[in-house]
């Protein structure tokens, strides 16, 4: 069975207080509307349609991101979801599968219930994703006849009867394309809000004799956000999942609560995260690495066996072979550290590559900007870069070469070459304390005067 997922993101979100389109907000550093469309790239839908209307521009530009092959329809004006839905109708054009309806802003539908769904239309013609509410507020109602749904009754118009059910309308439809969008042909406007309903296909369907049903989840499940409260719990709810399925995987985490994850974060059984890490999107651990506590990554692969922080910031590009150390205060970004090779205290190694068991003493910096471009710099395997030495790119350092402490490297390094670029040292016999007594000397007369 083919499948085309219809993504509804036209609306404002006006309560998110916000400029930004309230699909765009992130949870797990991911916007809403990538979360939405994740489980159900799961399925392999044939088409994906995104309905956009506020922020179209940036909207279409996020789903694109997502997945290249995505087509954006616009809804100019938000006249209800039925209309939203419909704005999908060309881009459906010969498509012959089933339609799932989702919202960009409700994030956390899984895959499973969504399967669950398509199971339920083998003998339906219309599925609708219900939930039992602990709060039903202001969901529409789905008024049941055993496993039959008859309608579904918007908060606005409903009864007091209607409102005393519990199981609400989640907001996810799935039905043939051809049965979906012939009942949305019939769908009016004429109700409290004024606004073409696409819950009104239920009671549509009945009356044509189709048969309709609802699959429950839970509410968790269901979760749509309208505010920045509501996102800022998503967000908690988000973390505590994936930090959960991290350890269920065998990853060791001292302090949970105090580990920040994404969506796409990788790490690897018998990996140790340390308290206080931040993993922002793109970050691979593998098996046995360690994180030690108070770093921030992003964008980088750690090997195995490799330890990093604790204090540490790896940056985009930041791609760790096995064995490797990265210490306190060090930053590493677009650079490729080969195995072994350490950088343990105070150092900048940014757009470079440093050769297998190479050492990189404290306070090490590359100096890759000139102000208008970056340049690269070149360490070979087993060297030594002496505490303090600055790196002034494009430069290269050869294998099993030196440099002294504190040296400006502005010329390239043969291998097994030292490289020694400071001044001479000289010391004055007596000098360090004539000037002691001549400075005290004068404080004295400063505190009299
Ligand atoms: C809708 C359902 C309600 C359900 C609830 C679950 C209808 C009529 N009501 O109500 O039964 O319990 O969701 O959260 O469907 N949208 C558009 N274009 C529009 C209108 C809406 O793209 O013209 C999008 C919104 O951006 C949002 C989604 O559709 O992502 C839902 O719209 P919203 O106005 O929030 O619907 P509710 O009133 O919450
Ligand atoms: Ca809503």
């Amino acid at each position: 069975m083919s499948i085309a997922l219809v993504i509804l993101a036209a609306g404002k979100g006006t309560r998110m207080e916000s400029d930004i389109p309230k699909v765009l907000h992130k949870i797990g550093g991911a916007p809403l509307l990538h979360h939405a469309m994740l489980s159900a790239s799961a399925l392999e839908p044939d088409r994906t349609i995104v309905v956009t209307g506020h922020g179209a521009e940036l909207v279409e530009a996020a789903a694109l991101d997502f997945d290249a092959d995505v087509i954006a329809v616009r809804q100019d004006e938000q006249l209800g979801t039925a209309h939203a839905v419909l704005q999908a109708q060309d881009a459906l054009d010969e498509f012959n599968g089933d339609v799932i309806v989702l919202y960009g802003d409700t994030p956390f539908i899984s895959t499973e219930t969504l399967e669950a769904m398509l199971a339920a239309r083998a003998s339906h013609d219309v599925v609708v994703l219900g939930f039992d509410a602990a709060d039903p507020g202001r969901y529409g109602r789905l008024i049941m006849d055993g496993t039959a749904l008859l309608r579904i009754v918007e908060y606005k118009d409903a009864k007091d009867e209607d409102r005393a059910v519990k199981l609400c309308n989640s907001g996810v439809i799935c039905a043939a394309s051809s049965t979906l969008l012939s009942l949305l042909a019939e769908v009016g406007n004429d109700n409290a809000a004024g606004e073409y309903y696409l819950t009104d296909i239920i009671g549509l369907a009945n009356a044509r004799g189709l048969k309709a049903t609802a699959v429950t989840c839970d509410e968790a499940e269901t979760l749509g956000i309208n505010s920045r409260l509501e996102l800022a719990s998503a967000e908690a709810t988000f973390q505590t999942n994936k930090r959960r399925a991290l350890i269920e995987d065998g990853v060791m985490m001292q302090a949970p609560d105090t580990v920040f994850l994404s969506f796409d974060t990788i790490i690897g059984r018998d990996a140790e995260i340390e308290p206080n890490v931040i993993f922002a999107p793109g970050v691979t651990i593998e098996s046995g690495a360690r994180i030690r506590a108070f770093c921030h990554l992003e964008g980088a692969h750690v090997s195995r066996g490799s330890t990093v922080g604790p204090f540490a910031r790896l940056r985009p590009g930041a791609e760790l072979a096995e064995h490797v150390h990265i210490g306190n205060f060090v930053e590493i970004k677009n650079a490729q550290i080969d195995e072994g090779a350490k950088v343990n205290h105070l150092s900048y190694v940014g757009d470079a590559e440093i050769g297998a068991r190479s050492n990189i003493g404290a306070g090490t910096i590359t100096c890759n900007y000139d102000g208008v471009m970056k340049h690269r710099t070149i360490i070979g395997r087993d060297s030594f870069i002496g505490s303090n030495t600055m790196l002034v790119a494009p430069v290269t350092v050869g294998h099993e070469s030196m440099t002294a402490t504190a040296t400006v490297v502005t010329k390239n390094v043969p291998d097994g070459a030292m490289a020694i670029a400071r001044t001479e040292q000289t010391n004055k016999d007596g000098f360090a304390r004539k000037l002691f007594s001549m400075l005290r000397a004068k404080k004295a007369k400063q505190v009299k005067g």
